[in-house]
């Protein structure tokens, strides 16, 4: 069993350890699990390479650890419950044993397409059941798995299976969310048509929607099943095999495919899920997120898996068909411990209490929120309105390169401040740092959050590209890995996450790099140059700001708006539509040519009292006129 923290005093000694003695604390957890061999050296590391390995010369599967060795106390017992987008559908229920049933059949799929160690695959699937037996089965064969959002276009489908190469992609028909029907298989043609890598094609029907299959390269996902065997051995993996590629956005460049490997992602994603949310047996656990994201890696599959939990898929969205789909989802699954992102929290907000009338949500005993900082008034209507004033609330701060939650409260046990992800948890060696990467000691200090030790639940590398890994996190600062976010510590000691200090942006919980923004509206015809920031946004968190030059001649500004807009939904996906376009006739450059996006992340957030210095601007007059522009479409 891994071990559990049950009070405050326990979380203190337990950090105290973690940091005295960090490898017989990880060999604590780790001695929990099933192990093929159990490994020599437990931690070995450096930040200047950088190299992190853990649990070094173990051989495992991380799926006899999800799937295997609970058969024997709880084969019967549900692993996944599925809700579907139409509440009237029928809801599915997996137990442990039909799980690893359809895990094994699915490995054996795998195996006949010539599927093995180390291959990539890429899944591009609903939120259904079979998403999670597609990742499962492709760790129990060693097949590195990337799961990219169903959100995402084509364009930026076919560039993720090309950057790792895959050579199978597993997807479905079609999927519909609210009432927006998706044809994921008509997506994934097209980008399979600039993916010459993949060779083979898997297709759940889902929803039976017509499509086309291709003779020699697509296969229909259950006639594969049928034919295949229930006998699967689980392959032996090294600690530090592979285990997923997820792709991120970053300030700059193309999006990158963060790697994960098997035993240290296992290990902490096990033991950061038992004890953040403390996680009881016969719990229901329901994440909202998307498989499609770390979150629904790490928090609906890995972490509920690896500790027998009961975890909850849905498929849906928490506005339709109305927005009390949430509450009656609670109601109906007697949900006991409910993840979401506060852009959901807040979007609900906006309906008042009329909702929630006829839902019973006694079922609740601890609220999570995660993917950007909760403000304090959704926080407070959070608590009192989903957790009737008796649910903590863990506001879990992490991000996809560190695999699972580093700095939260343990629910019923760190006690709460709104709007504050409070303190690490063990193993977390977090440092604020100002602009010079000088350590701030102390209370009250606001600074950049670094960590100054692996954990292992750690990225290991950016796949194919280790350069960029190391000049993205460990260069900023020696020594320490720079999260990119800003942070404060108050009065108490208390960490309070304010926010991204790099060019990535959070629209409602989706890490967005302005870059890529900038990119796709570039490539439309009218548009000479852009700039993009984000701004506060009341529901998305921050909503997406273009300034764009373009060749006015040719068309009124509301068929640009809405071509760009389009556009840009095109190339990256709906979610990374810009909110506001408004078009300069020149934007704030350097004399050395850059654009000066502080300035321009000013003038959307309409704090224009001080822009600072201007001086090395090569036209200090354009600012007055942006500033002007704005008002206008404010
Ligand atoms: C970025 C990471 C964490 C998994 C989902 C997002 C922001 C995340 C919080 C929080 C304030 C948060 C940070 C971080 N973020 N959780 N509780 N409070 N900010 O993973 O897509 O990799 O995004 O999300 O800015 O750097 P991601």
């Amino acid at each position: 069993m891994i071990p559990l923290i049950d009070s405050f005093e326990a979380y203190q000694n337990a950090y105290q350890r973690s940091i005295d003695t960090p490898e017989e604390f990880w060999d604590d957890v780790a001695n929990t699990f099933t192990w093929k061999q159990k490994w020599d050296q437990t931690l070995n590391w450096n930040f200047t390479e950088p190299k992190i390995e853990w649990f070094v010369g173990g051989k495992l599967n991380i799926t006899e650890n999800c799937l295997d060795r609970h058969l024997a106390n709880r084969g019967n017992q549900t692993a996944i419950i599925w809700e579907p987008n139409n509440p009237l559908d029928a809801v599915r229920k997996l137990t442990y044993a039909e799980l690893h049933e359809q895990v094994c059949k699915f490995s054996n799929v795998l195996l006949s397409l010539n599927v093995n160690k180390g291959d990539r695959v890429c899944i591009y699937m609903p939120m259904v059941p079979e998403a999670a037996v597609a990742m499962l089965a492709c760790a129990r064969v060693g097949a590195i798995h990337s799961v990219v959002f169903a959100g995402f276009s084509s364009s930026s489908l076919s560039d993720r299976i090309n950057d790792a190469s895959c050579k199978l992609l597993i997807t479905a028909d079609g999927m519909t969310r609210g009432e927006k029907k998706i044809d994921l298989k008509q997506i994934a043609d097209e980008a399979m048509a600039l993916s010459p890598t993949i060779s083979n094609c898997i297709v759940y029907n889902h929803k039976s929607f017509p499509i086309a299959m291709q003779a020699d390269r697509d296969h229909d996902w259950m006639s594969l099943m049928d034919k295949a065997s229930v006998q699967n051995e689980a392959i032996e993996m090294e600690s530090e095999d592979p285990l997923f590629v997820l792709y991120t956005s970053g300030s700059t460049g193309k999006p990158k495919g963060i790697m994960h490997t098997t035993a240290g992602y296992m290990v902490y994603t096990a033991y950061t899920f038992k004890n953040v949310f403390q996680y009881k047996d016969q719990d229901i656990f329901c994440c909202t997120a998307d498989i499609g994201w770390v979150t629904g890696h790490s928090y609906i599959v890995y972490g509920p898996l690896l500790n027998g939990a009961t975890t909850l898929m849905f498929e849906g969205i928490p506005s339709w068909p109305d927005a009390g789909r949430f509450w009656s989802l609670i109601d109906k699954h007697h949900v006991n411990i409910f993840y979401t992102a506060p852009t959901a929290i807040r979007s609900l907000e906006v309906f008042g209490l009329e909702p929630f009338v006829g839902k019973d949500l006694s079922s609740l005993k601890v609220l999570g929120s995660v993917g950007e900082p909760i403000n304090e008034e959704a926080w407070h209507w959070y608590h009192k309105n989903v957790g009737k004033g008796n649910c903590p609330i863990v506001d879990t701060w992490w991000q996809t390169e560190t695999g699972g939650i580093l700095i939260s409260p343990l629910a019923n046990i760190t006690p709460l401040k709104p709007a504050f992800a409070t303190l690490p948890l063990p193993g977390v060696q977090l440092v604020i740092v100002d602009e010079k990467g000088e350590e701030l000691h102390g209370n009250n200090v606001a600074g950049n959050l670094c960590i100054k030790f692996p954990w292992p639940g750690l990225a290991r590398s950016i796949y194919g590209d280790h350069e960029r890994f190391k000049t993205t996190y460990f260069s900023t600062y020696e020594n320490k890995y720079f999260t990119g976010d800003g942070c404060k510590r108050d009065e108490d000691g208390y960490i309070r996450i304010t926010g991204r200090v790099d060019d990535v942006i959070n629209v409602s919980g989706h890490r967005i790099g302005t870059g890529e923004v900038e990119d796709a509206m570039n490539e439309h015809g009218y548009i000479i140059e852009s700039a993009v920031v984000g701004y506060p946004h009341d529901i998305k968190g921050q909503g997406i700001w273009a300034f764009v030059i373009c060749d006015r001649e040719h068309h009124s500004y509301e068929q640009l708006c809405n071509e760009a807009k389009a556009h840009v939904a095109k190339v990256i996906g709906p979610f990374a539509r810009p909110d506001r376009i408004q078009v300069v006739a020149a934007l704030p450059k350097t004399r050395s040519g850059k654009i000066m996006r502080r300035i321009l992340r000013k003038i959307a957030e309409g704090d224009t009292s001080n822009l600072g210095d201007t001086s090395t601007l090569i036209d200090p007059a354009v600012v007055d006129k942006i500033k002007a522009g704005a008002e206008l479409i404010r």
